[in-house]
């Protein structure tokens, strides 16, 4: 039995250790933060985040080999294992501002680590860090001002994503861990192993070397989201040129060699990660002179800025160029579907950009409302947050699907184009809906990456 530690009881901490807790029952697994209201949370009926299969999870686990706590130094002395799951933004001051990854929370931590630790421990890079962090951190734990224990520090990144994390965590493609090449690293790289082994297939643990398992994690995260940007870059000519892109995107993952995921055409990417992981990669290296390779990975970031500024200047350029005093109402806050979180999301940029042309907003979501009121900060008191997507759309010019919810395709949409202003706008970032049924009806229609189809001659915007 081994006592396990997370620090950081966030999208990840929470539920990656509850589900190391419901495969390793023989194991107690304490999840801890700074943030007391954020720990309440997780001991209570509201968890803090909202993830399909999660509540069920913490149910059977919770006071039973699952415990959420404040009290982080008593919980270091007590562990054996330390995962580090805190947040690790990009740095809004200083050296790398805007780019390299704020670290503040991670030496904390590993400071907090070095001062209460009375035995030795294995502490784990749950975070996404750039690569050789683990350098620092074992350099700060193994300091002269340590108490003489040994720490062993090994990578072992996460790949789920928000919305799926549970089914992520559960049955995982893969689970990566770096770790030095000494005998104790590769006994405490064992360890993590054999955890992860108690319910994943033993030939999807993989293992390798600290940097590596560093690097993959800011690789993995940039591959994925150049896919979104090479199918929205496409999605741009489709536009002009009557092809569809979603016939394209089919046609062109039915290679074996590309495949099918990851090739749905949007507004953009969003969410806390992907942005500023790219940003962090493109910070290494620019760190270490690869000022090609730096503008390369840039170019996907400024691609998804393209994408959602695009989708708002077809918005008012369709509507007459002008949306002042034009109620809109936007489907979907969080930055995609099953999720409550809002970071980084396309809709709340969209949201955003048409508050600076004096549009008249109302938002709706299931589940994200409260996080995009408090994403929006001062620009939340513009915007009318409705649950009712009926109302929301009621004396609207135009709805923009901005998160793809599945209860948005089952909406009477002859009832919503009712209650709507004529001519009544649908603008799909999302391809959910039929726009030939919408249409049909009597919207004007504008699709991602696909012609629009109107009620009235359209030109194509020259920009
Ligand atoms: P989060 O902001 O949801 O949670 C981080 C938590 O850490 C916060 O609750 C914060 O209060 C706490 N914290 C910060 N410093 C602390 C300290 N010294 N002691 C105790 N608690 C502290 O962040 P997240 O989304 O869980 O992401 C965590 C890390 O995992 C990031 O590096 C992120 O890049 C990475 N990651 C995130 C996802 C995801 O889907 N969100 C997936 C894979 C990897
Ligand atoms: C992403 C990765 O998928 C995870 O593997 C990784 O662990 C995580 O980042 C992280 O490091 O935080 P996540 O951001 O939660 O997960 O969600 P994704 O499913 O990757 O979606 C990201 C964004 O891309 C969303 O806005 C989504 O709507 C958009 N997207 C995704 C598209 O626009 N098109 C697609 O084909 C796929």
């Amino acid at each position: 039995m081994a006592n396990i530690l997370c620090i950081g009881a966030g999208h990840v901490g929470g539920p990656t250790m509850a589900v190391i807790a419901k495969n390793c029952p023989q194991h107690r697994v304490v999840v801890v933060d700074v943030d007391a209201a954020r720990v309440a949370a997780w001991q209570s009926d509201r968890l803090p985040i909202y993830e399909p299969g999660l509540d069920e999870i913490i149910h059977c686990t919770r006071g039973k080999n699952l415990f959420f706590s404040t009290e982080i130094n008593r919980h270091i002395a007590e562990a054996d294992i330390i995962f580090v799951s805190v947040n690790t933004p990009t740095k809004s001051f200083g050296q790398g501002a805007g780019k390299a990854a704020d670290l503040q929370y991670w030496e904390l931590a590993a400071r907090q680590i070095l001062e209460n630790a009375t035995t030795p421990k294995i502490v784990v890079e749950k975070s996404t860090v750039p690569v050789r962090t683990a350098e620092a951190m074992e350099c700060i734990l193994n300091s002269e001002s340590g108490n003489g224990l040994h720490f062993d520090v090994v990578s072992n990144p996460e790949f789920m994503a928000e919305g799926t994390a549970i089914r992520d965590l559960e049955e995982p493609d893969r689970v990566l861990i770096g770790g030095p090449e000494t005998p104790s690293g590769q006994k405490a790289v064992q360890a993590i192993v054999d955890i992860h082994a108690r319910w994943v297939p033993r030939e999807r643990i993989i293992t390798t070397n600290l940097w590596s398992g560093e690097l993959s994690k800011l690789a993995a995260n940039a591959f994925l989201a150049q896919r979104i940007s090479s199918i929205n870059a496409i999605s741009a000519l489709c536009e002009r040129t009557e092809a569809d892109v979603n016939e394209v995107a089919h046609a062109v993952g039915l290679d074996g060699r590309i495949g099918p995921r990851f090739l749905r055409a949007s507004v953009g990417f969003g969410g806390s990660c992907f942005k500023k992981d790219i940003l962090n990669l493109v910070y290494l290296c620019e760190y270490y002179g690869l000022y090609e390779v730096a503008t390369y990975w840039e170019q996907v970031v400024a691609m998804n800025e393209y994408q959602q500024q695009r989708f708002v200047s077809n918005m008012v350029y369709a509507m007459f160029n002008t949306v002042a005093h034009k109620r809109i109402a936007l489907f979907g806050a969080a930055f995609k579907a099953n999720t409550s979180d809002t970071r980084e999301s396309p809709a709340l940029v969209v949201c955003r950009a048409l508050l600076d042309e004096r549009a008249d907003v109302v938002i709706t979501d299931p589940y994200a409302l409260e996080n995009a009121r408090f994403d929006l900060g001062e620009m939340a008191g513009q915007v009318t947050f409705e649950p009712d997507p009926y109302a929301a759309a009621r004396d609207a010019h135009a709805i923009a699907i901005l998160t793809e919810w599945s209860h948005f395709v089952d909406l009477d949409y002859a009832a919503i184009y009712e209650s709507m202003v004529k001519p009544a706008f649908i603008f799909d970032g999302r391809n959910l809906l039929d726009r030939a049924r919408l249409h049909e009806i009597g919207f004007n229609v504008y699709a991602i990456g696909k012609p629009p189809l109107t009620h009235f001659a359209t030109t194509a915007p020259i920009r």
